[in-house]
């Protein structure tokens, strides 16, 4: 698909992946972007993930028919852009890989390719005819080799996993019909809580370089070619790469025999009562993703966990290490949970909580046994507006 007459879209849309890095559900799907830049050289940018090597080569085929590539651009090693790689050497033998010197480490890891490789330095240039290509490194977004590719002349950049999201593309593959980013925001949290959420710090440092930039377009390698909602795709990642958050609770629980479920959605009624938006989350019932998205999105995270063992129930603990492993910062925190002979869970998270810096809003509501009413007390979140 053409973006514009030296720009193509050759990407494919995976359907049929329930879980993508075997962990993070794809409801809508996902996309592997791949583009082509058609000048007098022709340049492809990554490939896609294993088992798409048809749609791709047809893909490019038919943009470029008998021409051949000559360089294949690597911003980014995850096997979900670079598995591909080897099948296109084999298809274009005279086709010279173009990255840094990390990514050609990796490029040799992987696939043991060590030959036709040509390694750039943060700001070095391809020209490719009319226009040219400069790379610039964003390590750790998210792993250490990721850099990004400018297209000066076309005012392109080539993102890498940056402003990527779940859900495919379909028939949206730029954003120009209205909505589009509001229907992707969802999925892009996700996929940023996920993949990206620990490296908040590396992402202000990416925004930092990139900010110079008259950006008219950001090809992405998952997700809408994005040229009309650049300011808003930009600010998402500005909030999200600072851990700043909307008013709102994320409430997620565990429960063996529904006590904490009772007390979570008695907790979530009263909330909702005071006009305070609050996201529930079953954590036995649904993937953690999801709860971890609203973490992000929210100002105050409350966890519900009977106590289980002596700590705290696995599902909840699961989520909670997620939130510490990505550094989230600046939470208010509250916990609840049911217990039959020593309260544990709530302590746990209360110190869980207190080493990740959050601010505790009370000891939080652990109950014995059975839920009911007269067990209700959310004194604590008296506060939260
Ligand atoms: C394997 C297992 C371990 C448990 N460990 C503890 C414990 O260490 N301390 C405690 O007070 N209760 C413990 N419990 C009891 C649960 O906390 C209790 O069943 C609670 O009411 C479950 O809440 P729920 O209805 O929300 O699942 C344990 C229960 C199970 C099944
Ligand atoms: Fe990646
Ligand atoms: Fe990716």
């Amino acid at each position: 698909m053409r973006l514009t007459e030296r720009i193509r879209y050759v990407g494919v849309d995976d359907m049929r992946t329930d879980l993508f890095e075997r962990q993070w559900p794809l409801p809508y799907g996902v996309s592997y972007n791949a583009y082509l830049v058609v000048d007098e050289k022709v340049a492809l940018i990554d490939t896609a993930a294993a088992g798409f090597e048809d749609e791709l080569l047809s893909n490019i085929k038919n943009e470029i028919g008998d021409k051949k590539i000559d360089y294949l651009v690597v911003n980014h090693m995850e096997p979900d852009h670079s598995a591909l790689q080897k099948v296109i050497l084999d298809e274009y033998p005279d086709c010279e890989i173009v990255t840094n010197a990390k990514a050609a480490t990796m490029i040799e890891g992987y696939y043991g390719i060590t030959d036709g490789i040509k390694v750039v330095k943060e700001g070095e240039t391809l020209p490719l005819g009319g226009v040219s290509l400069r790379f610039h490194m964003i390590p750790m977004v998210h792993w250490p080799e990721t850099m990004v590719t400018w297209c000066e002349e076309e005012k392109t950049l080539f993102s890498g996993d940056a402003f990527g999201t779940f859900k495919a593309v379909d028939k949206n593959v730029t954003d120009t019909k209205s909505g589009i980013f509001e229907d992707y925001k969802a999925e892009m949290t996700r996929y940023y809580a996920c993949i990206v959420g620990k490296y908040g710090a590396p992402v202000q440092a990416a925004l930092k370089k990139l900010n110079g930039l008259e950006i008219k377009r950001i090809c992405s390698t998952h997700g809408p070619v994005w040229e009309n909602s650049i300011p808003e795709v930009i600010a998402l990642y500005n909030k999200l790469s600072l851990y700043e958050a909307n008013p709102g609770v994320c409430l997620a629980y565990g429960t063996m025999y529904g006590n904490t479920e009772k007390a979570a959605l008695a907790l979530a009624e009263a909330i909702r009562s005071r006009g305070i938006p609050c996201a529930v989350h079953d954590l036995t019932t649904e993937n953690y993703s999801f709860a971890l998205r609203d973490v992000f999105n929210y100002d105050t995270l409350i966890l519900g966990s009977p106590t289980y063992n002596n700590g705290i129930f696995p599902p909840v603990r699961q989520l909670m290490e997620a939130v510490v492993d990505r550094l989230v910062k600046g939470r208010k925190f509250f916990a609840f949970g049911s217990f039959t002979w020593a309260a544990a869970s709530v302590k746990s998270l209360n110190e869980l909580a207190t080493a990740a810096g959050f601010e505790i809003l009370s000891e939080g509501m652990p109950f014995k046994q059975g839920y009911s009413d007269d067990k209700f007390d959310a004194s604590g979140l008296a506060s939260l507006v």
